[in-house]
């Protein structure tokens, strides 16, 4: 099996993101050489870099050139900044590029991430396309724009992009959550706008019928590994992890390690459930950050007995990099054709 690697080389980053998981209280680095032996260490098909901003890492080109060179298929996902960093050849070497849009407007793009975010990441995403490169806008469902991801839909498309859409998780706090109520009227909202392309959200994938998973990649064919040199199951990961030294002993078995096993544990209160095999209790990440792991997915309304019923128009689109090794959904405002029940 070919895992993916998601990798955070560096937690430094040129902006302040209030919403932002990545930790502030050091600077942490993987070095050239763990990034080598983690190469050697697994079947690694794709590797996105994410975390912080991966171009302020100074061996960032060499890092790269690595990977790809190993037939790594790299992505990176930036605010703009490493995209200004990086010289054409290397650039074009990604196989994609993602942008980062939590508002549709310049004026609350750059409150929330502050001055100039929006034309950073603008001139960055047209450069990209200019040279051919696959740009995807990414964008994390929050308490705050949950209303107007329609519009990050649309800008998404006017720009020829792609667009994929995360659910905020309350790492440092719940600043940012949403309520149960206002989770499903985003996804309606959502749904109503724009096709959907594929989802591994668990839940959402669960509610729209699809019952095409198997369980959230976490724990089973992703593999994170951050700038403190720990290797964690998924990117939300609330435990240490472990050491990136037990992956060189490890390698594939690191898939049996204690946090590996317990993220792919299914709510005993989830048997019996139609989508138990297919949403497996739901976003592993967001139950450990909710407090109990043991319990399904905080938005499940299976569990609430509340009759909840969603529908998306199926878009034709294609597989991105991220599609197999996140709870994450790609959705596409154009070409509607046919309808999930
Ligand atoms: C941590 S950033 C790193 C890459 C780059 N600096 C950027 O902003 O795209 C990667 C993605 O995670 C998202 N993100 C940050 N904090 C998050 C959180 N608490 N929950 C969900 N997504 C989050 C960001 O909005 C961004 O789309
Ligand atoms: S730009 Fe990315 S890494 Fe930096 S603070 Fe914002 S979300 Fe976090
Ligand atoms: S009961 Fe569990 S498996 Fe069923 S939909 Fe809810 S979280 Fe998923």
């Amino acid at each position: 099996m070919a895992y993916s690697l998601g990798l955070g080389l560096t937690n430094e980053c040129n902006l302040a993101c209030a919403h932002c998981y990545r930790p502030t209280d050091g600077t942490f680095r993987l070095s050239l050489s763990d990034v080598r032996r983690i190469c050697e260490s697994l079947p690694i098909g794709s590797a996105n870099l994410g975390t912080g901003e991966n171009g302020l890492h100074p061996d960032f080109n060499a890092i790269v050139e690595h990977l790809v060179d190993r037939g790594i298929l790299t992505g990176l996902t930036t605010n703009g900044y490493t995209v200004q960093v990086m010289p054409d050849p290397l650039l074009k070497s990604l196989r994609e590029v993602e942008f980062s849009f939590d508002f549709p407007s310049p004026q609350d793009q750059d409150r929330f991430r502050g001055p100039g975010s929006w034309d950073l990441a603008m001139r960055a995403m047209e450069r990209c396309r200019a040279l051919g490169v696959e740009i995807t806008i990414i964008a994390v469902m929050m308490r705050t724009n949950y209303r107007r991801l329609p519009e990050i839909a649309r800008l998404a498309h006017t720009h020829g992009a792609n667009f994929r859409l995360n659910v905020y998780q309350p790492v440092k706090s719940d600043a940012y959550s949403m309520t149960y109520e206002e989770f499903w009227e985003g996804w309606r909202r959502l749904f109503e706008a724009a096709g959907l392309v594929s989802t591994t959200e668990p839940i959402v994938n669960a509610m729209l019928g699809l019952n095409s998973l198997a369980g959230c990649a976490c724990g089973r064919r992703t593999v994170r590994v951050t700038p403190k040199r720990r290797v964690i199951p998924c990117v939300y990961w609330q435990g240490d992890g472990l050491p990136l030294e037990r992956l060189w002993e490890l390698r594939e078995a690191i898939f049996q390690s204690d946090d590996f096993c317990a993220a792919r544990l299914v709510p005993a209160a989830c048997r019996g459930c139609a989508f138990e095999a297919s949403c497996a209790g739901g976003c592993v990440g967001r139950r450990l950050l909710a407090g109990d792991m043991a319990a399904p997915d905080p938005y499940c309304p299976i569990i609430r007995h509340h009759e909840l019923h969603m529908t998306a128009r199926i878009a034709p689109g294609k597989a991105l990099l991220k599609s197999g090794s996140a709870c994450t959904t790609i959705l596409r405002v154009d070409g509607h054709q046919g309808t999930l029940p």
